[in-house]
């Protein structure tokens, strides 16, 4: 079977809030495939966004293994880690994060042009155009972002984010500013797009409706990673170890 596009072991995450340590994720296993989509759920606070930063190389855990598209992130230095992240990640934040003086083809042209592909400019306008039309916003190339809707400015924060055939999508609450019809139509093109180009997904939501049409439904508490079924709210027994011991045996013997 092929490598899993993230493969993250016993991950511990500690940072610092002013002298003191903070514990923030605690013995993250994740293992995640090709085309798969996660959606991960939890509190304000869990530790939602900080796995992510993780998986991006933004942070760097304190103890544990983090391999995503099969580089081992640990071994990395920052110049590397950056083109990981422009060749082989695409995300997507619940701002938008587009850069406001350029218009939605230029946007996207420019994660093309960031990527290093060897490609001249009519190629890139032509691959960006195309990743424009995927997200139905091909009457919408020359609009700045101001001029677009959030749900638009979204689609073309997603056009960016896969144009570059990315091996895996982080959405941190992508839907978080959208309402549920226009979220529920980014979610869409999202899950369409991940599957037709094999991009794994991680989906950060609280929509229950979202959720749902993910391949698997984590839940993120207190720094810990449950598989849903296992999430509810009370700490974390003996119990839940042992089960999540179990959990990590059948893991590693699919
Ligand atoms: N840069 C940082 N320095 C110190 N603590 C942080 C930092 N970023 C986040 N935290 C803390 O880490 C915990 C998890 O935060 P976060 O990952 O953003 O949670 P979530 O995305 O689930 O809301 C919170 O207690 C937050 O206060
Ligand atoms: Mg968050």
């Amino acid at each position: 079977m092929s490598t899993p596009v993230i493969d993250a072991k016993d991950i511990n995450l500690h940072l610092m809030s002013g002298k003191i340590s903070l514990h923030i994720l605690r013995d993250i296993n994740l293992e995640v495939r090709a085309a798969e989509v996660i959606a991960i759920a939890g509190p304000s606070g869990s530790g939602k966004t900080s796995l992510l930063m993780v998986l991006a190389g933004l942070e760097r855990a304190a103890s544990g293994k983090v391999a995503v598209a099969g580089f081992n992130l640990n071994e990395m230095d920052e110049d590397q880690l950056a083109i990981f992240r422009r060749k082989s990640l695409g995300i997507l934040f619940q701002n938008f994060h587009l850069v406001p003086s350029l218009t939605a083809l230029e946007n996207v042209s420019l994660a093309l042009e960031i990527a290093d592909t060897g490609l001249g400019y009519r190629q890139i306008r032509e691959k960006a155009t195309a990743a424009l039309k995927e997200v139905e916003l091909g009457d919408r190339l020359t609009h700045l972002p101001s001029a677009l809707s959030g749900g638009e400015q979204q689609r073309v924060g997603l056009a960016r984010a896969m144009v570059t055939k990315p091996r895996l999508l982080l959405a941190d609450e992508p839907t978080g500013n959208l309402d549920q019809d226009t979220g529920a139509l980014v979610i869409e093109l999202m899950f369409n797009l991940a599957r037709k180009q094999d991009t794994a997904v991680l989906l950060i939501t609280h929509d229950r409706v979202l959720a749902d049409k993910a391949d698997r439904r984590l839940s993120m508490n207190r720094g810990r990673l449950q598989d849903e079924d296992d999430a509810e709210e009370k700490p974390v027994s003996q119990n839940q170890k042992a089960k999540d011991q179990t959990g990590k045996k059948q893991a590693a013997n699919p």
